[in-house]
């Protein structure tokens, strides 16, 4: 049986009553653990996959402190987590024709959409039955893979951030310019003001809208973050200058900060994937017909407004999920060209993927953190090991 990391609801327990549920003190290295995974038997349009490299994402941080749902006691008292890998094909199914042993993939976690192709539910996470790929090996259906572009210019570890994050900036970035234009056509503006606030997403976002030729910037605490956004050409706020909006002088100064930048004109589109003090500071900041967008919630889960004064501003608030599988592809393309993510310095060793995952909570990486999962990698991906 390959080995795969697990969650169970009793070790999140055991460790909320270790820390007396002071989630400050929580060790996420205390829950996810070292597991074997009895793989299902490949059926005619599955494909059994040899998992290369993973990048560790936020919502396996959510899964461990039980902190949004205790979905590992949703799920039976057991979750596979890992929701984006990249993959060597082993062995496909007797009716996929789309792929073959030994083609390289990356995964989507969309884990099933509904009518209008948005996930209902999430690959991995409270998607029924579905596991994850922390783990050596994994089969799943071939349309829950996507060809890896092998050749876009990114090298392994790059690729392998990139499969929920990229698709995720793609949604949100189209969601927010189609709101926006909805209120401001090119006709009247053709260069929007877009901020974003730290974190993969936000960095891909800001790629996306720099490359479509809007003034972009980005604020984040982390130097390396914003050094690696600089050298796209992306403008940089740090927000620890502004003690990451703990008071009403630091958020003012923010403001001011980002006036000076917008010409006086504020942010018309705004990527927050904390919420938080993040919240606040990004509405205050937010233009006339302005347009606020999230798929996260990483700081707070709740937020609160004046519906008055966000109306008399025309400010729109969006709230989006995860991207179509069509979505899923399309952003794929974009590899390279417009998405170069930051990596975290160290690229953990699948005995390490815990320390990842803490080291993630602690917000101490450089990067999104990247596991190396095989050791010995296939011939097609070996020069695209730096
Ligand atoms: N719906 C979806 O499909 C989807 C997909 C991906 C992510 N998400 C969610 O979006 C959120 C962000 O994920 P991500 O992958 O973009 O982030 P990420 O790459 O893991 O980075 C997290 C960022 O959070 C910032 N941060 C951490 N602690 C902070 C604090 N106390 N105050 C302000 N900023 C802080 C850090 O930025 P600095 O320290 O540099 O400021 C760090 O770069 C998570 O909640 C995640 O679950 C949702």
């Amino acid at each position: 049986m390959p080995e795969a990391f697990s969650i169970t609801a009793e070790a999140i327990a055991a460790e909320r009553a270790r820390v007396a549920d002071d989630l400050d003190q929580f060790e996420i290295s205390r829950v996810i653990k070292k597991d074997d995974l009895e793989l299902r038997s490949l059926g005619p349009q599955d494909l059994h996959l040899r998992i290369l490299a993973v990048s560790v994402e936020h919502n396996v941080d959510h899964a461990a402190l039980a902190d949004t749902t205790n979905i590992a006691e949703a799920r039976g008292g057991k979750i596979y987590p890992g929701n984006s890998a990249v993959a060597e094909i082993l062995e496909t199914g007797a009716r996929v024709d789309r792929f073959k042993p030994g083609d390289i993939v990356i995964t989507h976690c969309n884990g099933e959409p509904d009518i209008y192709g948005y996930p209902i539910y999430i690959w991995a996470y409270d998607a029924p039955d579905s596991i994850g790929w922390y783990g050596r090996e994994a089969v799943v259906g071939d349309w829950q893979v996507v060809s890896a572009p092998l050749d876009c210019g990114l090298n392994l570890w790059e690729i392998a951030a990139l499969p929920l994050r990229a698709p995720t900036a793609y949604h949100l970035w189209r969601r927010a310019l189609g709101i926006f234009r909805l209120k401001v056509p090119r006709e009247q503006l053709a260069t929007a003001q877009v901020l974003g606030f730290g974190g993969g997403v936000s960095e891909l976002f800001l790629m996306l809208a720099h490359h479509e030729g809007h003034h972009a910037i980005f604020c984040a605490g982390s130097p390396e973050r914003r050094k690696h956004l600089e050298g796209l050409g992306i403008e940089t706020i740090d927000q620890k200058e502004f003690n990451r909006f703990a008071s009403r002088d630091d958020t003012k100064g923010f403001i001011r900060r980002v006036r000076e930048m917008t010409g006086g004109v504020g942010a018309h589109i705004v990527c927050d994937m904390l919420r938080g003090p993040i919240f606040p500071a990004g509405l205050a900041v937010c233009a006339r017909e302005g347009v606020n967008v999230s798929a996260g919630w990483q700081l707070s889960m709740n937020v609160q407004y004046n519906s008055a004064s966000l109306s008399i501003k025309q400010i729109t608030l969006d709230h989006t999920h995860y991207e179509t599988v069509d979505g899923c592809g399309a952003a794929t393309e974009l590899y390279g060209s417009v998405f170069r993510p930051t990596v975290h310095s160290e690229i953990y060793a699948f005995e390490d993927l815990p320390r990842a995952v803490h080291e993630l909570h602690r917000n101490t990486q450089t990067g999104i953190p990247i596991v190396r999962v095989a050791d010995e990698m296939p011939a097609a991906v070996q020069a695209l090991i730096p």
